[in-house]
């Protein structure tokens, strides 16, 4: 329950609890599953920095949200949010607010042994770490940028060492990973850190998706349970994303964001807002919502809620429980906007 009495719902009664920020649109990786090498060339129209939400802007949406809106969770986001100067900082100011009770970051982990620990001392609780495979050849090719999966390894040591909490990602793609499951399912067994698995998504426009190319929950799970028996265990919270599994007969355990092949829109209680303030109420969104424009243009704090509130109690976004040849093919916003 929030304390503050001031939870919003939507459409279909799902109150808002997780706010998804995402700082920056760029990525010093091509993953080809979500920033394409061809398509996020060098010509590519990033966003300039004066199209940017600054830091005090964020600080005080952030604000509106934990105060008068009902959201607990923040999460950092991108593109890679590491890409943005002195993000320490925000972490710093996002952890200030009263009411905030989680702060993590989603991350490629690759400039985690430069900030780790500075962003443990601002206040950073969790990182989820990106990593496909334990293989140079095949992690290269997935990142489009040839990183060598040590660079990531000592991304998560150094996330370790600095007291955060870490989970792993692995997106899997039908021939492009799915033998990699068993030796990740393995590793991170070993290492204690919770690895999740993440059925591909038809998320932005350019990923060249395909069901075809998804690799089943049902088919993740079969192949390690056959080695390593699995069970199923209860999420942690409602509106957890991932599916959770243990080990029989220890407590390390997996999950499964099986968006596609089992989708979990009933409890979605998640926010997204892109580094430039569009608000986002679907990672699967054609349009956002501008919040750049009211802050800029010196709207209340009274009034930015009342905005918000009225986009939420609109929501009757569940793209993934809806999805349809004509829904897969219109347009949306790209990952790398709104950081998954
Ligand atoms: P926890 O707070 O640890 O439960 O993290 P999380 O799983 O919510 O966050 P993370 O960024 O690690 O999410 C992992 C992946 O799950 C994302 O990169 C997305 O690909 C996917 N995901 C997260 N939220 C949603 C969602 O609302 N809808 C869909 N379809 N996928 C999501
Ligand atoms: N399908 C599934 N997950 C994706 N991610 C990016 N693109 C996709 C996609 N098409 C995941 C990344 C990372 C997070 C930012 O989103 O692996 O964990
Ligand atoms: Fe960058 Fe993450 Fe997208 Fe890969 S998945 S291109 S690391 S934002
Ligand atoms: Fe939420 Fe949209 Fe993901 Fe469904 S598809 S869980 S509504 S973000």
């Amino acid at each position: 329950m929030n304390s503050n009495n001031n939870e919003v719902y939507d459409y279909f009664n799902r109150p808002l609890r997780d706010l998804r920020i995402s700082v920056t649109d760029k990525c010093n990786f091509r993953c080809t599953y979500c920033m394409p090498a061809e398509i996020f060339g060098p010509d590519y129209p990033f966003l300039k920095k004066s199209q940017l939400l600054s830091y005090e802007e964020i600080e005080r949406l952030t604000k509106v949200f934990v105060h008068s809106l009902g959201v607990q969770k923040i999460r950092i986001t991108g593109g890679e949010p590491l890409m943005r100067k002195d993000l320490p900082q925000l972490i710093e100011k996002i952890n200030k607010i009263k009411g905030v009770e989680d702060i993590a970051m989603t991350t490629n982990g690759s400039l985690l042994p430069k900030f780790a620990t500075s962003l443990k001392s601002a206040g950073l609780k969790r990182v989820s770490i990106s990593l496909d495979s334990l293989q140079d050849e095949v992690f290269g090719k997935i990142n489009g940028r040839d990183v060598s999966v040590k660079t990531v390894l000592d991304g998560i040591d150094a996330a370790e060492q600095a007291g955060l909490k870490v989970k792993i990602n692995m997106v899997v793609k039908r021939g492009m990973n799915e033998q990699e499951i068993l030796p990740m399912a393995k590793y991170f067994k070993d290492k204690g850190h919770i690895l999740r698995f993440i059925e591909f998504m038809d998320v932005g426009n350019t990923n060249k998706w395909n069901l075809k190319d998804v690799y089943s929950k049902k088919e993740i799970i079969q192949d390690i349970h056959e080695v390593m028996p699995l069970e199923a265990i209860d999420p942690n919270y409602t509106g957890e994303v991932a599916t959770r599994y243990r080990y029989k007969g220890s407590n390390e355990e997996i999950g499964v964001i099986s968006s596609v092949s089992d989708a979990f829109c009933s409890t979605c209680n998640r926010a997204r807002l892109s580094a430039n303030g569009m608000l986002y109420t679907c990672l699967f969104s054609s349009k956002g919502h501008d919040l750049r424009e009211p802050i800029r243009s010196d709207a209340t704090d009274e009034q930015l809620t009342d905005l918000v509130e009225k986009i939420w109690f609109k929501r009757k976004d569940r793209y993934s429980l809806d999805r349809s040849e004509s829904s897969t093919t219109r347009k949306k916003i790209e990952m790398s906007h709104i950081g998954g």
